[in-house]
């Protein structure tokens, strides 16, 4: 079995440029380590590899619809139409005050949280700057930052670029709940913070209110910074066993952690970029110092629309949770069939399969065959682990990530080429070899 392409340590570059490539996966492994290359994301490479086999794009997680009508003709009309308001012009540093205001009561009505919308909501280039802006601010060089394992891969780069260490815990299937004991046992002095994600990409855990609240304890007694990472917030389907927590409905967490939300997730729009931080007022604050210089502020016509569509969703994220169920049932029940073992896949976009059911080969030469050879593209958990660290025989080494935000008849037709054409290519692979036993996990 081949492991995934090896990454150096992060920390071993120089250059700020190498670490954060580094750190999210994206140094080149056949370049020489003196003069090495940067390829783009494995979300891009997915993508561009799907394009030249003509496979089906399971792989980067982007809904193959738009957004709700409405909200569409909400930000053409804020562009073209002057009496609406400046909407092409810098929007503050902080983001429109309607969106900000919006924001506060959405988390009031869906979280019970009293955020104050100058101080504790802060409108980002996406969830992505809120992220790097949150981590930049906060993970001091030499320090060390612990996330659970598989993570968004944002969080390496970011990570290595501020000069400190990503430490992982494992989730580890077929629940894939946080080990918090775990993650206790990692903290060093030299720890400064802690990466969650819930609901979790790729896993679609959504971590209860005690997991949080003991995290944020620990948090506090070693004065540790928490980034929760949030944009899967609207996106957990009706037979999830938890309900979407905030990290800020924890007592007190507001000293020690920020949330991070996406409109392009919860609505459908990925390419409006429009994120937010909320969070105590100081943490806030700390962090606009770092983020008022990557964009300042960006898409004042798209925070406008989303401001509205914050205050009356018009039962999109009913609708939209709705079809995203259907997609993942259809295509778990597909993945079952085929012997890929899916996971529950609570909320988010994607399921999990364990490929050991099916063959001795690892996740990455199974998704380099399916793409080349099958046509659908997927992606590796691998290239969501730290790599330097990994385990090549590790759980984590043996999943595939597939996107279910999709319409039905091409995840239909996925599923059709590896019914027809998996188990052919995967025999035609020299090192394949058949699991005595087809993992049967539901
Ligand atoms: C866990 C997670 N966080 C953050 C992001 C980025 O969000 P945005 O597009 O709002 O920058 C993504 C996008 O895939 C994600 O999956």
């Amino acid at each position: 079995m081949s492991s995934p392409s090896p990454q150096p340590d992060p920390l071993a570059f120089e250059k700020p440029w190498a670490r954060s490539a580094a750190g999210a996966n994206t140094l080149d492994p056949e370049s020489p380590r003196s003069s090495p290359r940067v390829v783009p994301t494995i979300y891009e490479r997915t993508t561009a590899s799907a394009l030249a086999h003509q496979a089906i794009n399971l792989g980067q997680g982007f809904p193959d619809t738009e957004g709700p009508d409405w909200l569409l003709e909400l930000a053409a009309q804020s562009i073209t139409d002057p009496s609406s308001g400046p909407r092409n012009q810098y929007a503050p540093g902080m983001g429109l005050s309607e969106l900000r205001a919006s924001i506060s009561s959405a988390q009031r009505r869906r979280q019970g949280l009293d955020l104050h919308p100058e101080t504790q909501v802060m409108v980002t280039t996406g969830a992505t700057e809120g992220i790097s802006a949150t981590i930049l601010a906060f993970a001091q060089p030499g320090s060390e930052v612990l996330t659970f394992e598989p993570h968004y891969d944002s969080y390496g780069a970011c990570v290595a670029l501020a000069g400190a260490r990503m430490v992982g815990v494992p989730l580890r299937g077929p629940e894939f709940r946080p080990d918090v004991d775990a993650l206790e046992a990692a903290i060093t002095e030299r720890t400064s913070m802690i990466l969650l994600n819930t609901p979790h990409n790729p896993t679609g855990t959504v971590f209860s209110t005690e997991e949080l609240g003991r995290i944020v304890e620990l948090a506090k007694k070693h004065d540790l910074r928490i980034m929760c990472d949030e944009v899967y917030e609207h996106l957990v389907l009706s037979d999830a066993a938890l309900p979407h927590r905030s990290i800020l409905t924890v007592e007190g967490a507001e000293q020690v952690a920020v949330a991070v939300g996406s409109a392009g997730k919860s609505f459908s729009v990925t390419g409006w970029k429009v994120g937010w931080v909320t969070g105590g007022a100081e943490l806030i604050s700390q962090i606009r110092g770092v983020k008022q210089f990557l964009s300042f502020s960006s898409g004042p016509a798209f925070q406008w629309a989303v401001a509205q569509g914050l205050e009356d969703d018009r039962g999109f994220f009913a609708r939209n949770t709705a079809e995203l169920e259907a997609g993942r049932d259809l295509l778990r029940e597909g993945l079952h069939d085929l012997g890929l073992a899916p996971n529950a896949a609570e909320a988010g976009y994607f399921v999990l399969g364990d490929v050991s059911g099916l063959t001795s080969l690892s996740a990455v030469d199974f998704c380099r065959i399916l793409a080349e050879e099958v046509g659908v593209a997927a992606i590796p958990v691998s290239a969501l682990t730290i790599q330097h660290t990994a385990q090549p025989m590790d759980e984590l080494q043996r999943l595939v990530r597939f996107a279910f935000c999709k319409d039905h008849t091409t995840i239909t037709e996925a599923l059709r080429r590896m019914r027809e054409h998996l188990p052919a290519a995967l025999a035609a692979h020299p090192a394949h070899e058949r699991a005595s036993e087809p993992a049967a996990r539901r």
